[in-house]
């Protein structure tokens, strides 16, 4: 695409200082931007955010991001795995760590609303049996109250998550990531969070893929035009970012890995966000992977090395207004 050379000066990014002095450029290693983050070694701050799995095409588009996870050191979340609590023969659609390699954080997914189910039923041991069974490194823990309310067989929750959390973190000793599906969460939220024993939160901010929007859009017997108010409310993934920062002021978040995601697919947007952020961050997408993923293995890791390369591009030659150094 054809791109004006003359870029007026209204037009400048000011959020960074360009310092071209001190840095070099990409090697072909693209380990450049490596981070230690729970127990694990990534080559580069990228998360591959949770998507639904259990169809064929879930599990073909599964083994592809698990490919490029593994190709480019990145973490990745698998997607709901209710259906194989349900169904132990869908194994291989999650089975992604022979292709993972032991290097990568990998975390499987569940809805509050099953793990709340699980503990009524004195089951939890099936949560550590599927961690065992995907050799993940924890589980994830989402939250969709809206989705599930716009859904006419959503899961209704019978008692506040943060009470089935609290319970949760009283008897299941694994890593474990809390999360929303793309309308974010406010400061109650997210301070309750930073208090719990888990070991990170992903955003899931509002203004990416927007789950809400996506039930009464497949939903006919819903009154979406009653109900479609509910989409708009939510909090961005720089809101979130200042949130944590007042939390950062009187609450430890040092044990913490916070994944910034939900609508953050410009890498300097999320180089940004990453470094504004007062704790360790990292960069989640889900709907930008998996529309690559869609189209085949030579677009998903086209897009992935992009990536790679511009946050290794961002963090030698911006820093942030803050002054925060990029460690
Ligand atoms: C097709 C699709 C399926 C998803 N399924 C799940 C899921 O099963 N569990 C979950 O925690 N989040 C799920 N998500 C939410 C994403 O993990 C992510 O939080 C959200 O899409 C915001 O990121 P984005 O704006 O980069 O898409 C899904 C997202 C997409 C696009």
């Amino acid at each position: 695409m054809a791109y004006n050379s003359r870029i007026p000066s209204s037009l400048k990014d000011g959020r960074f200082d360009y310092e071209p002095l001190f840095g070099i450029h990409p090697n072909r290693s693209h380990g450049q931007f490596e981070i230690n983050v729970f127990d694990k070694t990534m080559n580069s701050p990228i998360w591959i955010s949770s998507m639904t799995g259990g169809s064929t095409e879930a599990g073909l588009i599964n083994k592809r991001l698990a490919n490029v996870a593994g190709e480019f050191g990145l973490g990745m979340g698998l997607g709901s795995c209710r259906a194989l609590l349900e169904n132990p023969s869908l194994k291989e659609d999650f089975n992604l760590r022979p292709i993972l390699g032991e290097k990568a954080p990998f975390f499987a997914n569940l809805g509050i609303a099953q793990v709340d189910e699980l503990l009524r039923e004195n089951s939890e041991e099936k949560i550590l049996e599927l961690n065992e069974t995907l050799k993940t490194d924890g589980l994830i823990i989402h939250l969709n109250p809206l989705q599930e309310w716009l859904q006419p067989s959503g899961d209704r929750y019978t008692r506040p998550a943060l009470e089935t959390l609290q319970e949760y973190c009283s008897k299941i000793n694994i890593k474990t990531i809390v999360k929303e599906v793309g309308q974010g969460m406010g400061p109650r939220s997210l301070k309750a969070l930073a208090e719990l024993p888990i070991s990170g939160i992903e955003f899931a901010a509002f203004g990416g893929t927007n789950f809400s929007a996506l039930e009464l859009n497949r939903n006919e017997n819903v009154n979406s035009d009653f109900w479609k108010p509910l989409c708009h409310v939510g909090h961005t993934a720089s809101e979130m970012v200042e949130m944590l920062n007042d939390i950062s002021q009187t609450t430890d978040l040092s044990d913490k890995t916070f994944i910034i995601s939900g609508g953050v697919e410009n890498f300097l947007d999320g180089f940004h966000l990453r470094e504004e952020l007062n704790a360790t961050g990292l960069i989640g997408m889900a709907g930008a992977f998996l529309q690559k993923a869609r189209v085949g293995d030579k677009e998903l890791t086209e897009f992935t090395k992009e990536y790679v390369l511009g946050l290794e591009m961002a963090r030698e030659w911006l820093n942030s207004k803050k002054g925060l150094k990029v460690d």
